[in-house]
């Protein structure tokens, strides 16, 4: 078992001292032509070396040379075309992490992008508001291409949420975190022990990022590899608004966020209960160290507001098909694999076959529990429902619609899922990326 990529327990030693540099804001993608149907956009995916640590260079993957990719603010209603041009000396492609799109611009595992070519991916955006992120899903490669950098933004605005009057424009900020560890050049080591884990936003480790004295919406992914975060604001409470699949039908508020790998929730923070001159830490309680220092720095007008209804989920049909779905690893002598089903992923073979229009209650087991390793799940084309944890109702980070939920030993999981948009192949698989690149992916078809 010292085969298996462990989570990072502790942010033991950082890089760098926290708070010494600014957190960027990703840099919005402007349409390369906007149709009268569509907008089309396109992203270079390139090698890049930039300066994350202070002073030290590290050679990346990169969307469009920066760390992490450029967010593109797409609409609800209105489709957009992504040309993704290949300049690494690998294949890639490219999978929109929660989006409903046809198979054929899903990023199928074994659908590449040659180097030195293109491709297009068509995202109809039909959904409601959403915050998406985009990132390689190349089979048995996801894991250390996204490691390495292949990972970007993407918020599905929804012109129905306007009369809501939630912080928008500046105060609507995306914040993308994960982890990495660094060697003393400032290369990323990928598949290590995890000893050394820096926390990163917005690909900046430990940043400070000044703030106005009014309410703020952010928009935050988690994007690391394997790795579980569990936000706090020094015990202040602040509200969760969103989910993976856009809104929740109610503001929650908490003092902890816990979110996993995967995972997106969009929160409120109001920063006028704070006077000027302070400083407000987010914490990861997993581990300790600080994420990202907001300093108050002025006064500002604020005519947003959280209203106490946000979005009423939609209604869910009776389910008519049952599946079970497990999660594992296997081993030789030598090697260990991911299963699913006590499977490997063989991309040729069929799972699961679907009907459209079918609901189903998939019945979710982590098969390594005497292990103690958790697993996640993640399946693409729908956003599901959590109906419970071991019988128990689900925890609130369960809340809304979801599409990666955490899947920790002794636990079994129910979800419940509407097929109604798209036929094809759709793959569903562990979120914890290192298990997914050894094969803990299956496939269904939806005919
Ligand atoms: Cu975010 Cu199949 O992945
Ligand atoms: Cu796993």
């Amino acid at each position: 078992q010292d085969l298996i990529p462990r989570a990072p327990r502790a942010a033991a030693r950082s890089a760098v001292a926290p708070f010494s540099v600014r957190m960027p804001v990703p840099q919005e993608l402007r349409p390369a032509w906007s149709g009268p149907d569509h907008d089309l956009y396109k992203i270079a995916v390139k090698p890049a070396n930039l300066e994350i640590l202070p002073g030290l260079t590290t050679p990346l993957l990169t969307y469009g040379g920066t760390f992490v990719g450029p967010t593109i603010r797409a609409r609800t209603g209105r489709p957009a075309k992504v040309v993704f041009v290949n300049q690494l000396d690998r294949p890639t492609n490219v999978h929109l992490h929660g989006a409903h799109v046809p198979a054929v611009s899903d990023g199928h595992p074994m659908e590449t992008i040659d180097p030195g070519r293109f491709r297009s991916y068509d995202y109809p955006n039909a959904q409601q508001g959403t915050t998406l992120w985009y990132h390689d899903h190349s089979h048995h490669m996801e894991a250390e291409h996204v490691y390495r950098g292949l990972h970007g933004m993407y918020v599905i605005d929804d012109p129905a949420e306007r009369r809501l009057r939630l912080p928008d424009g500046p105060y609507d900020v995306p914040i993308f975190l994960r982890n990495a560890q660094f060697d003393e050049n400032g290369g990323l080591v990928f598949f290590s022990p995890y000893d050394r884990t820096t926390i990163l936003a917005n690909g900046r480790p430990q940043p400070y990022f000044p703030v106005a004295a009014r309410k703020y919406r952010f928009r935050l992914v988690n994007g690391a590899n394997e790795y579980t975060f569990r936000l706090t604001l020094g015990g202040a409470e602040f509200q969760q608004i969103a989910s993976d699949g856009g809104l929740l039908p109610a503001p929650v508020p908490l003092t902890e966020l816990v979110l996993g790998s995967a995972q997106r929730a969009d929160i409120v923070v109001d920063f006028a209960r704070y006077p000027v001159g302070t400083q407000v830490v987010l914490t990861d309680a997993a581990s300790g160290a600080p994420v990202l220092r907001f300093d108050v720095v002025r006064q500002a007008w604020d005519d947003s507001r959280v209203p106490d209804v946000l979005r009423p989920l939609p209604p869910m049909p009776a389910a008519t098909v049952r599946r079970e779905v497990s999660m594992r690893f296997g081993y030789t002598e030598t090697d260990v694999f991911g299963l699913v089903n006590d499977k490997q992923f063989d991309p040729n073979r069929v799972d699961f076959r679907i009907k459209r229009g079918d609901t189903e209650i998939w019945t979710l087991t982590n098969g390594d529990s005497d292990q103690g390793i958790e697993h996640t799940f993640h399946m693409h084309l729908v956003q599901f429902r959590v109906l419970d944890r071991n019988g128990a109702p689900p925890r609130p980070w369960d809340a809304g619609l979801k599409d990666t939920i955490q899947l920790p030993p002794n636990e079994t999981v129910r979800v419940q899922a509407t097929f109604r948009n798209y036929l094809g192949r759709y793959v569903y698989h562990c979120h914890y990326l290192e298990h997914s690149s050894l094969g803990m992916m299956a496939q269904m078809e939806v005919v």
